[in-house]
């Protein structure tokens, strides 16, 4: 099998390492389309595949084309390489905001698979969410399927309008959780804790909570039940939450997100 990548971006370079690590496919068979030269070169460097800085007819020899390109980078991009794209070759898009039809329409391929990954797939712990155009056959979909959780954990949707919620959760998630543990970070070192004391305390609050999560089957409120008890500390943080209304608050921020992935959909 060979696999095109176009973009080498952080994406783009995280599927072409989890691909040769999960022994997917072999440097010789990975293709790398990068149109900036500094990183073309730094890709080279890496020996992950064959780096590229213009389309060509190498397009077409690939059997997998991995999207790792910025949604507002596409258009230019499907008007340099649609001369190369086969109408059965199979395309997979991580773009956020960018609908089938539209990958159908400027790429010529009827066969497009939709995936929203998120960065922890770095790192094999990432979270995709993917849905298909009725084209892609069932063996084609478990080729992708595998490529997918070589980067971590994956859910199948029928419908696309999932794939701009998941944008707004797991997409866009890192993010969020990264800002949460900013905000004890500098309250640690406010309340006199060192720099790197106060990134221990709560890197490993976040890490030991979501082991203790995985370990039990208990929800998030019986577990916030278990930390709070009556007229304590927790108990004073949760009803400065409540007063201050931050559950309505943060989710008008993941629903900004979400809108904001419809729109770009538009
Ligand atoms: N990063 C995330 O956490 C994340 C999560 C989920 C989905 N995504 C999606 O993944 C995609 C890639 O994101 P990213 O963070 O990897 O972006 P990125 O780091 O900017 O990588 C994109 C790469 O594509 C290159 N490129 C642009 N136009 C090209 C063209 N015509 N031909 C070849 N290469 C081209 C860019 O070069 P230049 O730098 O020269 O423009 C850049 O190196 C986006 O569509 C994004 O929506 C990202």
């Amino acid at each position: 099998m060979k696999i095109l990548i176009i973009g080498g971006g952080n994406m783009g370079l995280t599927y072409a390492k989890s691909l040769l690590n999960a022994h997917i496919v072999t440097e010789d068979n990975l293709m790398i389309l990068e149109k900036s030269e500094e990183k073309a070169e730094k890709i080279k460097k890496l020996e992950v595949g064959t780096v590229f800085g213009e389309p060509g007819s190498y397009i077409k020899e690939a059997d997998l084309i991995i999207l790792a390109v910025k949604p507002q980078d596409s258009d230019i991009l499907f008007n340099k390489v649609k001369g190369y794209i086969d109408h059965q070759q199979v395309i997979l898009s991580i773009m956020a905001g960018t609908p089938i039809k539209k990958i159908t329409a400027a790429s010529g391929s009827k066969k497009i698979i939709r995936a929203m990954p998120n960065l922890p797939a770095q790192v094999g712990s990432g979270m995709t969410v993917y849905t298909s155009s009725e084209d892609v056959t069932r063996i084609e979909l478990v080729m992708v399927q595998n490529i997918l959780n070589s980067t971590g954990k994956t859910i199948y949707v029928d419908n696309e309008k999932l794939i701009d919620a998941s944008t707004a959760i797991s997409g866009s998630g890192p993010a969020y959780v990264f800002f949460y543990i900013k905000s004890l970070i500098d309250t640690a070192q406010d309340l006199g804790f060192n720099r790197s004391e106060a990134e221990l305390l709560s890197y490993n609050t976040f890490k030991g909570t979501i082991d203790l999560f995985n370990k039990h089957n208990f929800s998030c409120e019986e577990w916030i039940s278990k930390v709070a008890s009556r007229g304590g500390t927790t108990e004073a943080a949760l009803n400065s939450y409540n007063q201050n209304d931050i559950q309505n608050k943060l989710s008008q921020a993941y629903t900004a997100a979400f809108n904001r992935a419809r729109e770009l959909s538009e």
